[in-house]
């Protein structure tokens, strides 16, 4: 380890000491969702089951609530449900990466977990560098920077970063997100057969390319993944302009569904779909691991325009991840469950199996920290909302077949929603914490996930309209 390693290591240490007091006593704090020990968090990175262990490494700025260069931090866990902190795994000390160790990836290879990312440097007169980078650890927790391994590429502007790397037909791939000199989002392929030496196999999707339109200025954050024998190419554009429902908020993430020649490095695929249609989703990563379920994570935020006004940031920290999704594939469209191990955290379970709304209401108590599902007998046909804590809420209106979730932004202060259409509505799935809503709409068919800011001393969730329903609840603080 250099001395400036060390050093920042140290720094960032004694910042999330000196603050451990102040941020644990936010009321907004989340109770089972992974946030940074002080700072600013974004995108999950690295994630991989490595000797037993499932490690979450994530993009942070310990120094402030802000972006900034950041390090990775790291959590661990043994059921997916209650994690550890581990030392910081990557801090950005070196010339290649002195503006930030940025997003990237995990695999395992001859016993040791080797981390792919991106080395971020910012010069004076403006301009950026990009570096592919690896780093080694026996242990899973102390890692040797072995510097870049993967230099920018003609045609590309330095805004080329995140790889993801995964094993297919005795070959490594990474798959990087990337902007061409013109100014078009692009995901672009490497092979590799000893991790170190990695040849570019071109562009495999992007703005124009594949029977794509116009289709955003940089892509970032790929992730290609095999489900039911399909490629799938998760992405996450930036300007995309809103259509309709779609695109609303500030960046997308999405995936497109199709078939990928490795020997050509053609990809045919569909159109795009949104991964969630809420309004903090952003940066997903997903991993397989021994039972060969494919989990994501996200990041549960997105830097727009009302960021900064998160009333976190008054104690030091901002942002979360999303809780755990395993994917399935069905006729080419991802539906997302909650893992099966987050029924561990259930406490004091509530049952009533036949609830028959006829334009009342019923009251549910203490739900800051709770899990939800409410099944309907029959596709609902009157209309149905859900009201969380006075700050948000989600109406099903079966004449437009639409959903829509309703929050308060928290800097205009006005409400705000998202809107998808469904064919009928029969199950809502949901999972909410002190600031934090994840909805899985008919078995995650759709998702809405998004931060809220209720008065903490508001605990209540009402449901009406008309439906008949079964509810199920538990407390998960
Ligand atoms: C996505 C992203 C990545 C980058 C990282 C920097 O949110 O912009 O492209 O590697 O965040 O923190």
């Amino acid at each position: 380890m250099t001395d400036r390693e060390s050093l920042l290591m140290k720094q960032a240490f004694e910042k999330a000491l000196k603050n451990k007091a102040i941020v644990e006593k936010d009321p907004y704090r989340l109770s089972y969702h992974l946030m940074p020990p002080v700072g600013f968090l974004n995108d999950p990175n690295g994630l991989i089951k490595y000797q037993g262990v499932y490690h979450v490494f994530y993009q942070w700025n310990p120094f402030a609530a802000t972006h900034g260069a950041k390090f990775w931090g790291h959590y661990t866990s043994v059921d997916l449900v209650h994690w550890r902190e581990e030392p910081i795994a990557l801090a950005p000390s070196e010339w290649y990466e002195k503006d930030g160790c940025y997003s990237g990836s995990a695999i395992e290879a001859g016993g040791k977990l080797h981390l792919f990312y991106t080395g971020n440097v910012k010069h004076e007169d403006g301009t950026r560098g990009t570096y592919q980078c690896l780093a080694l650890s026996t242990d899973g927790i102390y890692f040797e920077k072995k510097g870049p391994i993967v230099r920018l590429p003609d045609g590309y502007t330095t805004h080329f970063r995140d790889p993801k790397v995964w094993r297919k037909n005795d070959r490594w791939y990474m798959i990087v997100g990337a902007q061409t000199l013109a100014g078009e989002g692009r995901a672009v392929l490497f092979t590799s057969v000893d991790l170190t030496h990695w040849e570019e196999l071109g562009a495999v999707a992007g703005s124009g390319m594949n029977g794509l339109g116009d289709f955003g200025y940089m892509w970032e954050c790929p992730d290609l993944i095999t489900l039911n024998d399909r490629d799938l190419l998760l992405v996450s554009p930036q300007g995309l302009e809103p259509d309709g429902h779609f695109y609303r908020n500030l960046y997308q993430s999405g995936y497109f569904v199709g078939q990928l020649d490795y020997e050509t490095a053609r990809f045919r695929h569909g159109a795009f779909t949104e991964l969630d249609r809420g309004f903090d989703f952003y940066a997903p990563q997903t991993f397989t691991d021994e039972s060969g379920r494919r989990i994501l994570f996200a990041w549960m935020g997105m830097t727009d325009d009302s960021e900064q006004y998160q009333p976190t940031i008054a104690n030091n920290w901002l942002h979360a991840l999303t809780i755990p999704r395993e994917l399935q594939l069905q006729n080419d469209k991802i539906y997302q469950k909650p893992v099966a191990e987050l029924r561990k955290l259930r406490k004091k379970e509530v049952r009533m199996d036949h609830v028959a709304l006829e334009g009342d209401q019923l009251s549910l108590k203490d739900m800051h920290s709770a899990e939800l599902i409410l099944d309907f007998a029959e596709p609902v046909v009157g209309g149905f909302e859900v009201y969380f804590r006075r700050e948000a809420f989600l109406t099903y209106d079966p004449g437009s077949k639409e959903v829509r979730l309703q929050r308060r932004n928290v800097r205009t202060n006005r409400m705000e929603e998202r809107v998808c259409s469904i064919d009928s509505l029969t199950k809502l799935h949901i999972f909410l914490d002190h600031s934090s809503l994840e909805i899985f709409v008919n078995d995650g068919q759709e998702m809405f996930t998004a931060r809220y800011f209720p008065d903490p001393a508001e605990s209540g969730v009402i449901l009406a309209g008309r439906a008949e329903l079964g509810v199920k609840m538990w407390d998960l603080g």
